[in-house]
């Protein structure tokens, strides 16, 4: 390839085929190590690209933008959640930032929905129950877990995840209300002020970006607002609760149980979440399809070849 041929960097091993097409445009590299690259090595990695595939852990600021140099054209984050990006110094640098929304809804409304009824039917517990070899025998009060026919789900954040979740949980015969920044009208949903969504549902799911505004949004106030017998469910982002407001929460009965996919400093998981039966912890999965996640790389490589053929991206991040 000659000198000006833009440089692309992944920095991590996406599957091959989805990452094809970057070689017709560019001399790709694509990270060797099977974890996060440190943030020395993003530094070097990134030095003289035109374009960089990013993974939710590559932290994108200005010291990486630096580093890149002036011919860097476009971050492709590989992840609809995108606060690992510093999206206004991207941006001021004349460089677009874009994500994959769409393509990991269906794959996170299933994980909603899987950790829900982990939580509420007791499936994990009952797992480590059985392996332990603890003596156990079916018995009419044996490990009841609650029901969700009737109850009240609390969606916070009805974006396109948000929905999906509902469409599962009408399945399911809850009842769905939601809150959102903006007030959307959604058939069969119900839009509450947070406080009142808090008061009233059995369970509460999250489904808001992590912003300034949404950081702890679920503190020990909030918690403390829930129903004694509910239940929180976070697939969206570690940060939208307050962990140790959370761990206290359910380690003193505030609310029932908690299903979460992520954590307020991942890979680290608070201490006093994990030996609590009432929690379901699961290692970041929401999008962990096959399926998905090629999906995911297909689509941050096609914003990649978009702009370095000098089209408009396909998902850029709105500013
Ligand atoms: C995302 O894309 O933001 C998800 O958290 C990835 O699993």
């Amino acid at each position: 390839m000659s000198p000006d041929t833009p440089r692309i960097v992944v920095t991590r091993a996406l599957p091959p085929a989805a990452l094809e097409p970057l070689h017709t445009v560019g001399d790709v590299w694509v990270s060797p190590h099977d974890r996060p690259l440190s943030v020395e090595e993003l530094h070097e990695a990134v030095r003289g690209a035109a374009a960089v595939v990013s993974m939710l852990n590559d932290r994108v600021d200005d010291a990486v933008l630096a580093a890149a140099g002036p011919d860097l054209r476009v971050v492709a984050n590989t992840a609809v959640g995108y606060d690992n990006l510093d999206v206004p110094a991207i941006t001021g640098r004349g460089v677009l930032a874009t994500n994959t929304p769409g393509v990991l809804v269906d794959a996170t409304a299933d994980l909603t929905i899987a950790l829900l009824l982990a939580v509420t039917r007791r499936v994990a517990e009952g797992d480590r129950l059985v392996r332990s070899g603890a003596a156990w025998s079916w018995d009419v009060s044996f490990m009841l877990g609650s029901g969700l026919q009737g109850k009240q789900l609390g969606i916070v954040g009805m974006g396109s995840i948000g929905r999906a979740v509902a469409r599962r949980a009408a399945a399911f015969g809850m009842d769905v209300v939601h809150h959102n920044r903006r007030p959307v009208d959604i058939g069969g949903s119900r839009q509450l002020a947070l406080d009142e969504l808090l008061e009233t549902s059995d369970v509460v799911s999250l489904h808001c970006p992590l912003t300034p505004e949404t950081r702890h949004l679920i503190d020990a106030a909030a918690l403390h607002r829930m129903k004694r017998g509910a239940y929180l469910v976070n697939t969206a982002r570690g940060p939208i609760v307050d962990e140790s407001a959370l761990a206290a929460a359910l380690h003193d009965g505030t609310i029932a149980g908690a299903g979460l996919d992520v954590y307020e400093d991942e890979p680290r998981v608070h201490e006093g979440l994990r030996d609590l039966d009432n929690a379901v912890l699961a290692p970041h999965l929401g999008s962990a399809t096959v399926e998905t996640r090629t999906r995911m790389a297909e689509l941050a490589v096609e914003n990649v070849v978009a702009v370095l053929t000098g089209k408009d991206a396909v998902t850029p991040i709105a500013v």
